[in-house]
């Protein structure tokens, strides 16, 4: 099973930005530490903070991996490109957000993606991602 994890907008800053909000973890740290709880999963990870490359890798993987994990940062809110890009691939997305997005500001309150998604996970954490990829390991027969 392949699974593709895609962080957007300033997630590259994990560790460092807003640590009371998101943590002081780096997703980097995370994710070495995700690869050895799904040994059986072909895990990859991509970030970018520009849009049209989101869209390009929804692209690139969206007819052959199995799942996307994806956290698109602040895109979620804005984004009507993205959520089309999810709306028009075959691999089925699932919407993470480390914190509570509903217990924020009201601007981010808004996402144009879920709709297009499997599922929506916010508020959990880095843990999100986990429950992310063991939902499709779950879709295993
Ligand atoms: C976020 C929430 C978004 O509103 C914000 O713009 C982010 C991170 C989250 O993971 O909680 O960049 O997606």
């Amino acid at each position: 099973m392949k699974i593709l994890i895609i962080n957007g907008p300033n997630l590259n800053l994990l560790g460092k930005r807003e640590p009371e909000i998101y943590g002081t973890q780096t997703f980097e740290d995370y994710f070495k530490i995700i690869k050895t709880k799904f040994p059986n999963t072909e895990l990859e990870y991509f970030q970018s903070n520009v849009e049209g490359f989101l869209i390009d890798k929804l692209h690139e993987v969206g007819f052959s991996y199995d799942g996307i994990v994806m956290n698109a940062g602040a895109y979620t809110h804005t984004s009507i490109a993205i959520a089309d890009a999810i709306a028009g691939i075959q691999t089925p997305v699932i919407e993470v957000h480390i914190s509570n997005v509903h217990a924020r500001e009201s601007f981010r309150h808004k996402g144009y993606m879920s709709k297009n998604c499997v599922g929506s996970i916010a508020g959990l954490g880095f843990k999100g991602y986990d429950l992310g990829i063991q939902y499709f390991t779950s879709q295993l027969p």
